[in-house]
This record gives structure tokens, sequence and C-alpha cells, in this order.
């Protein structure tokens, strides 16, 4: 079966076994029936997915759909949502709804089922802030609600990501949305870009975003990439104040406990990586963040630029960067 339309970064391996389901019942029938063949893996849009070869075993993909009102009152609304919706579309959904919370994580590839997994985060906005639990079937068929606070939420990280909880499906995913206007607008250019409307709103803030977004990021449809390749360095506040007397210019965020995240990209894009080939894999020439693939690059082309980029972070600013992809 080939994995080719599930991933996003264009690569051609194939899988022994693929299996979809549309609903809870169905995922325990699978189980029941014990169709899911080691070993396994479970995936949702494939856009955070680098396949290094053919995967031998079962690869999973959730159908569950749907968005529901849990409960709603003045100020908020609760939301189940079916991992397999896009999240884009729930993104839609509650932007037409007015529904504060998610208009920064517009565009974002991939279902909402892997948001919860991977915390995705852009603009200054996390859904780890959005997200009340989180619903799951583990391949013994049993059932479990994470509440967000079990979920070990950290920037890209959490619980779920752990080997061991790759046993683990998520189902459905629960998320409190606000009905009062408020916005995220501290992040790079969001404030500037604002001055183009007359007001800003739910729809203008989800054009902004997706605008910003266009701008920097290559559309997986046409360029095969998944997103940022790299995770952002997070280092000690000492390591940081030695790196900005050597180059003032350097941007970072402060975190709250005293550690200092640096831009992977603004690194990378330092080394003069920025728009450079090695063979069919690429640094995008607008986000040096980005590793894309030029057409028909294997795996293991991506991983030679992924190696020689970390090297040149390396040597250049002592700092190791690692993929936030995840490599199977
Ligand atoms: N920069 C450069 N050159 C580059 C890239 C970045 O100088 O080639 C500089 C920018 O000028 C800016 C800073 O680095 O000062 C940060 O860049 P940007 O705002 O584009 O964000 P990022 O750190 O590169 C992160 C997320 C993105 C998310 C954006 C916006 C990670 C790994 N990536 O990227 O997430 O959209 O912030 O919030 O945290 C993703 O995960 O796939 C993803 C795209």
């Amino acid at each position: 079966y080939s994995l080719l339309s599930h991933n996003t970064f264009g690569i051609d391996v194939k899988a022994a076994c693929f299996l979809e389901y549309r609903s809870v019942e169905e995922l325990h029938e699978l189980i029941a029936r014990e169709l899911i063949t080691m070993p396994y893996l479970h995936i949702g849009g494939g856009s955070n997915l680098l396949f290094t070869k053919d995967y031998p075993g079962t690869v999973l993909h959730s159908l569950i759909g749907g968005i529901e009102v849990l409960s709603e009152n003045d100020e908020e609304v609760l939301l189940r949502v079916g991992a397999g919706v896009q999240w884009d579309d729930f993104v839609s959904y509650c932007v037409e709804h007015d529904w504060y919370g998610v208009e920064n994580l517009s565009l974002i590839p991939g279902e909402v089922g892997a948001s919860a997994v991977q915390n995705i985060g852009a603009y200054g906005v996390e859904v780890k802030d959005l997200i009340t639990s989180v619903e799951t079937v583990n391949i013994r068929g049993e059932e479990r609600v994470y509440s967000v606070d079990e979920c070990g939420y950290a920037y890209r990280k959490s619980i779920f990501k752990q080997p061991e909880m790759k046993e683990v499906f998520i189902t459905y995913v629960c998320f409190r949305l606000s009905k009062k206007e408020s916005y995220t607008l501290d992040y790079g250019s969001i404030r500037q870009e604002l001055e183009n409307y007359p007001a800003v709103t739910l729809p203008v803030m989800r054009r902004v975003i997706i605008g910003i977004r266009e701008s920097k990021l290559p559309d997986p449809k046409v360029t095969g990439n998944a997103g940022s390749f790299f995770m952002n360095p997070i280092v000690p506040r000492v390591q940081f104040e030695a790196l900005q007397q050597e180059y003032p210019r350097i941007p970072f965020y402060e975190l709250a406990n005293g550690t200092v995240k640096i831009p992977a990209g603004w690194m990378i894009d330092q080394c003069g990586w920025k728009g450079k080939a090695l063979g069919p894999a690429a640094v995008h020439d607008k986000q040096a963040l980005v590793l894309v693939n030029r057409g028909g690059a294997k795996g293991s082309d991506v991983i030679a630029l992924s190696d020689a980029v970390r090297a040149s972070v390396r040597d250049k600013f002592g700092i190791d960067i690692h993929p936030e992809v995840n490599i199977v």
C-alpha cells in the first residue's frame, strides 16, 4: 500500500498494511479481530513525518469526524472534535461561529488527533491552552480520557510522543473556546499586517495568519515538506548571553523558567543554508527551518541534508538542533 498520499514530504514508500476506521466502534472491531499486525504506527495527516523506508507493519489512520458542542454559556463553548477532522477545517468552523482561541493556528496542516500529540503552536498560541481533555483507545481496546493536565504538555511535547504511548490512539479531542472577543497579537509581524485592515475581527485574524504563513511556508501540495523540520532549541540564559555578545542581532524568546528559545531558522540562515540544496533535498528559500523535497527525494536524502545542517549549526553556534519531524 503506497503511503505517498499520506505524507506531505511526498516520500514514495509502502506499508505492508494500511487500515482506516470511521468510529470508535470500528477501531474496537479492528482490535478485536486482531487485524492490526505488528509493528504498527498510527498517523494523522502525515504532515510531521519523514519515512526513510517501507513500513513493515500496519499503518493506522483515523477518519473519525464531527465537531460537537458539549456545552456552552455566554462566555465559552466546550467542543468535542473527531481525531480525523482536518485541523484547518476545525479552525475555519470556529472562526465562522465566532469562537475565539484557535485563529492563530490557521492553515496548520494535519488533523485534530495529531494536534494533541504534537501540541501544535504558532504565532503565540499553543493548542495545549485550548484543550480540556483527550479521549483514547489503546491497542488492547481499553478506553481512557486524559485531562489536559495529564498530557504533559510543553513546547512541541506531550506524553503521547513517548515511545510507550505508541499503543494509545486518540479518538476525540475536547477544546474550550471563548465567546468573548480576545486576540493574541504580539508575535512577529501580526500587528503590522493588521494595519491593512479597518478593524481586528476573527476572519481578519485568520486572513492575516494565512497570509503570513503563505509568504514563508511552502505549500505541501506543490513542494513536499513537513513544516518546521527542526525544533527551536532552548538554552540556559548564560549560554544565550554569550551568543548575544557575539551576535547582537540574534532573535530570541525568553521563557518563564529563565531559559531562552532561539529560532533554529535564524541560525541555519546565518550558516548560509537558506535556499541551498544537497541532492534532491533543499533548505526552503523563504524559511530556513523548513526542508523541502525538490522532487524524488528519499527519506535518506532529507536526513543527509538535515545532518549537514545540524553540523553547521553546531560548528558555528555550539548548539545541537534536533528534528521536530518524526523520522520513521
Ligand atoms: N528567521 C530568519 N531566517 C529564516 C527563518 C527565521 O532569520 O530563514 C528568523 C525570523 O526573522 C524570526 C525568527 O527567526 O526573527 C523566527 O522565525 P519565525 O517567526 O518564522 O518562526 P520559527 O521559529 O521559524 C516557529 C514554529 C512554526 C510556527 C512559527 C510561528 C517551531 C519549530 N516552529 O517557527 O511552526 O509557525 O514559529 O509561530 O517552533 C511547524 O511547527 O511546522 C511550524 C511551521
